[in-house]
């Protein structure tokens, strides 16, 4: 494919994240077209028709993976459908991105990566978050050494979810696990990306409401990871859903901070183009500025100056994808990286229900 030839996109899943983030995100890539939706839900397939004016259409993934004129597919359907469709789309040559968490276990996920690598396809794990401007520079000063000897790495993601029904998301064969596939899924990317891979680790889940919004809930709403790291860094990684008052949004926490030999650094998530680090023996924190070459990846089309940029920089996830398929390139994160990030949550679970501390 030549760097200029118009790429055709299939969008599967059509409800909440590809509303927010994939539609919008391949609207702004130039030569990008979605010439083909599907969703089980007739009703959520038909508001999507109406919204993007296409009208390839389908409830069943099968048709619309082995058409000719799609290349790739993004899939953003409850978690345990992952697997099967990207398989399905993989086995047809399109490349895929895939959200998180990428697959109900680590070996599925590693199935997916390695069916992938062999159909010689681009694939990426949508860890949007990897996309903030200051979590890139972030990992810009990680990768230069600016921290020194790692010692601790940290993340709080704190939110307001109360007993609401959450969907699918409260139903174990669909979503696989709760908090810790939901949300703290990310936060173990940023450490597997920032400090490396884990060693081993001892974790515990908790569930508070046993129903969601008058539904059965039969999954965790509290997760806390304590974790080595190969490296000999130590990790302590919380995540909630009932921490009232926290709001449910960006506006939550969304907290994670580094301590090295060298220096300490903070970044939060609502904090977009800001860092906090502060020198060993040095007065306290400080607030550093983004350079303006990190407010987004390299090649985005994106105006930094349009929209608001806690909402904007989450296009960049698909300028990654569409860069990485016309250039041939691995994307950045991966299939890989969403199969080490299910290492974790698979060993963090079998912590739980053991009581013990699980070798990675
Ligand atoms: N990267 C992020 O920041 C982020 C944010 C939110 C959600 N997510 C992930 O995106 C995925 C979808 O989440 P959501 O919030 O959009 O959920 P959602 O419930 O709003 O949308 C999922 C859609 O998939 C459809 N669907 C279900 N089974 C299907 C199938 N077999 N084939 C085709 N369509 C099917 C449903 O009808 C629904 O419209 C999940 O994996 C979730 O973890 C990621």
């Amino acid at each position: 494919m030549s760097p200029t030839t118009q790429l055709n996109f299939a969008i599967i899943g059509c409800g909440g994240i590809t509303l927010q983030n994939h539609l919008p995100g391949l609207a702004i890539c130039p030569d990008v077209k979605v010439v083909a939706l599907c969703d089980a839900n007739a009703a959520t397939l038909e508001h999507a028709r109406q919204q993007t004016g296409v009208t390839v259409t389908s409830t069943n993934y099968a048709d619309i993976v082995k058409r000719d004129d799609v290349h790739a597919v993004i899939i953003a359907t409850p978690n345990s459908f992952h697997m099967p469709i990207a398989l399905a789309a993989i086995a047809r040559g399109k490349h895929v991105m895939c959200e998180k968490p990428l697959a109900m276990n680590h070996p599925d996920a590693k199935a997916m990566a390695d069916a992938a690598d062999r159909a010689g396809v681009r694939h990426m794990t949508a860890f949007t978050y990897r996309f903030v401007p200051a979590m890139r520079y972030l990992a810009h000063l990680m990768r230069r050494g600016d921290i020194g000897v790692p010692y601790h790495y940290r993340s709080c993601r704190l939110q307001d979810w109360g007993t609401r029904d959450l969907g699918w998301r409260q139903v174990k064969k669909l979503a696989g696990t709760g908090e810790i596939g939901d949300m703290l899924s990310h936060r173990i990317d940023f450490a597997n990306m920032l400090v490396g891979p884990m060693k081993r680790l001892v974790a515990n889940l908790k569930q508070w409401h046993p129903t969601r919004g008058g539904q059965h809930n039969d999954l965790d709403d509290w997760a806390a990871i304590i974790a080595e790291f190969a490296s000999g860094a130590t990790g302590v990684l919380e995540s909630s859903k009932l921490a009232s008052g926290r709001n449910e949004s960006w506006r939550s926490l969304d907290y994670v901070e580094l301590n090295g030999s060298e220096r300490s650094f903070v970044f939060i998530t609502g904090e977009w183009n800001k860092l906090q680090t502060g020198k060993f023996g040095g007065p306290g924190m400080e607030t550093i500025e983004i350079p303006r070459e990190f407010w987004k990846i390299p090649g985005s089309p994106r105006d930094v100056n349009q929209g608001d940029p806690l909402v904007t920089f989450r296009y960049d996830q698909a300028w990654e994808f569409v860069d990485a398929i016309r250039n041939k390139r691995q994307c950045s994160p991966s299939f890989h990286d969403g199969a080490q990030a299910l290492a974790v949550i698979d060993a963090a679970v079998k912590s739980a229900e053991t009581r013990q501390w699980v070798d990675l």
